[in-house]
């Protein structure tokens, strides 16, 4: 599995969001991350569909949308409409997530499941030969910054022997840096979401320091 950098935009400074997403993309991101929290399921708010849409226009990379929402089914298609490429759902939301994926899948997108760090990794089990890739939280959902919880080696590596040989992306998601970074890839991990690590100083340079780890 080629090994992706999703970038967060929840690091971007929104006054300038083209701006910032446009760097991204010139400094070599292969994904974008999009931090989508209803100030429900997690005690943030972010943006809506409306809002991806705007910048799906002049961003031209495949669109990672991670949904912190407790009512995904009443969204997805919003937001699969909006210019997703793979959409990801939390086990802990309100809704079914076998419903979620079907309809993320009727929608034309790639679909994901998602853990917070409590929830027991084993969870993703019954979704595996019907997602794409699975998202293990190294932070409790909500903000970005936060340090990256220990205890998640661990869930990564157990997940990767679960996903044995399927075609399923093992996807990292909170306190990603030069130091856990290298902890994360030992673990199993292909697909790495980073932030404020990224968005400091030069993305570029940031990037191409990320990619040597691989
Ligand atoms: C947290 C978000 C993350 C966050 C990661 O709820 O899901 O995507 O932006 O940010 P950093 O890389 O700063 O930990
Ligand atoms: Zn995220």
């Amino acid at each position: 599995m080629k090994p992706v950098i999703s970038i967060s935009m929840l690091s971007a400074d929104f006054a300038h969001l083209d701006r910032d997403l446009k760097a991204a993309e010139a400094a070599g991101a292969d994904w974008l991350h999009v931090d989508v929290m209803d100030g429900h399921f997690v005690p943030n708010i972010t943006i809506g569909p409306d809002q991806v849409a705007n910048f799906r226009d002049s961003i031209t990379l495949p669109f990672d949308v991670h949904l912190m929402i407790s009512n995904p089914l009443l969204y997805i298609e919003r937001f699969a409409k909006a210019g997703s490429d793979i959409i990801t759902v939390h086990l802990e939301c309100e809704d079914d997530p076998q419903e979620c994926i079907d309809l993320i899948h009727r929608c034309g997108c790639k679909a994901g499941v998602v853990v917070k760090p409590d929830t027991p990794v084993e969870a993703v089990a019954p979704y595996l030969d019907a997602i794409a890739m699975v998202l293990v939280m190294s932070v409790y959902p909500g903000f970005g910054g936060q340090k990256y919880i220990e205890a998640s080696t661990k869930r990564i590596e157990t997940l990767k022997k679960m996903i044995g040989d399927r075609p399923v992306r093992l996807e990292v998601d909170g306190g990603v840096n030069d130091e856990t970074l290298p902890v994360i890839l030992k673990a199993g991990a292909d697909t790495i979401v980073s932030g404020s690590c990224l968005f400091k100083g030069n993305i570029a340079e940031n990037i191409k320091r990320f990619r040597q780890c691989f």
